[in-house]
């Protein structure tokens, strides 16, 4: 199959839609990360993002719409659910909600919950009202590769697999959306996300975050998400995350890095100097800038053929607990704190 890559224009996403309508899947980018859709109803088109993927059968989508208004027949939607979409949507939240008739087994995985979201970015809303239907759609990686924030990661990934990438250029946020569960009494994070546990607190009154989300499963532990007990973010180098002062990161980073043999450092932008000839990339100077950041890191240190990655992290308070959630399964949660 050949995979077109186009601009997003009016023709674009006239051929875009037409393809979902058709039950074929597109990527397109959203404000998060690069998604691979389908026609969240139509379990063949569902199974093509499988596929496509190579994703195992057991890991559910998440449901993305235009607007609260297209849940009908979805999901039931809660009264807090309510609250969240009027206070978070569209952005970067995908809500757990219980499934209602429509979706087929094959989107949630025979979850007995789904997750919904509408995302905030003008070409995705576009191309959500141009087919006027609810798009399933994962990250469109291969599983097991770094999201993408790019067209160009989705081609990389996706090239003859599917017959048309959206290319919106560099995704804003980064990282994936903040994943939490309506279904029990309190809202639970399973996934953090730019959307913060304190941010859904402001609004539903309380919220937790699953304490799995710093920290490997135990053996026979049921995972909260079927995404987390997956192999994710990882680069083909041993990676380890150092979080602590710049003072006192930067010199373990250059001795590790001088010990061994083709290592590269992911440094703050501002201690770069401080490496002086070792290679090294920027993540930037706040955990926001991190977050963009990130997994295309992670795919140029696999391009470089790195095989040790000294990265430094952030203490997780706020978005940063997104950005270490992703770096500590990167790093196999070597995490190293000084
Ligand atoms: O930002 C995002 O959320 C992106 C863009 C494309 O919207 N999508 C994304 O989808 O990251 P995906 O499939 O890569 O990650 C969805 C995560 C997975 O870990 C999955 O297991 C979990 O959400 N998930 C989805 N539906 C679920 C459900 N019903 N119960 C528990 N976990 C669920
Ligand atoms: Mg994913």
């Amino acid at each position: 199959m050949d995979t077109l890559c186009l601009p997003v224009n009016e023709e674009s996403l006239k051929m875009a839609a037409t393809l979902l309508k058709e039950g074929q899947v597109v990527a397109f980018p959203t404000e998060t990360v690069y998604g691979l859709g389908a026609h969240a109803l139509n379990a063949e088109a569902v199974n093509k993002i499988f596929a496509a993927k190579d994703r195992p059968g057991d890991n559910p989508l998440i449901v993305h719409v235009a607007q609260k208004e297209q849940l009908q027949g979805i999901c039931r939607v809660t009264e807090t659910a309510e609250r969240l979409m009027d206070a978070f949507w569209p952005g970067p939240l995908t809500m757990l909600l219980m499934k209602d008739r429509q979706v087929p087994d094959e989107t949630t995985a025979g979850l007995p919950s789904v997750g919904v979201r509408c995302p905030n970015h003008p070409m995705a809303l576009a191309l959500l009202r141009a087919c006027g239907l609810p798009i399933a759609a994962p990250s469109a990686n291969r599983s097991g590769r770094p999201s993408p924030t790019s067209a160009a990661h989705v081609y990389e990934d996706m090239q003859g697999r599917i017959p048309l990438i959206l290319d919106g250029g560099a995704c804003q946020v980064g990282v994936e959306s903040t994943v939490v569960d309506l279904t029990g009494e309190i809202p639970c994070v399973l996934r953090p996300g730019a959307v913060t546990a304190e941010m859904i607190a402001s609004v539903a009154g309380d919220c937790t975050v699953a304490d799995s989300v710093m920290r490997p499963l135990k053996e026979g532990e049921a995972a909260p998400s079927p995404g987390m007990k997956h192999r994710h973010y990882a680069p083909k180098a041993k990676m380890t995350v150092y979080v602590g002062a710049d003072e006192q990161v930067i010199p373990v980073l250059c001795q590790k890095y001088d010990e061994t043999e083709n290592a590269w450092i992911l440094g703050h932008e501002k201690c770069l100097p401080a490496f002086g000839d070792r290679n090294c990339m920027s993540l930037g100077d706040t955990p926001k800038e991190t977050a963009q950041l990130l997994f295309q890191r992670l795919r140029e240190m696999d391009e470089k053929g790195a095989k040790l990655i000294l990265a430094q992290g952030w203490e997780e308070s706020g978005v940063a607990l997104a950005v270490m959630n992703r770096m500590a399964r990167a790093a196999a949660f070597d995490i190293v704190r000084l």
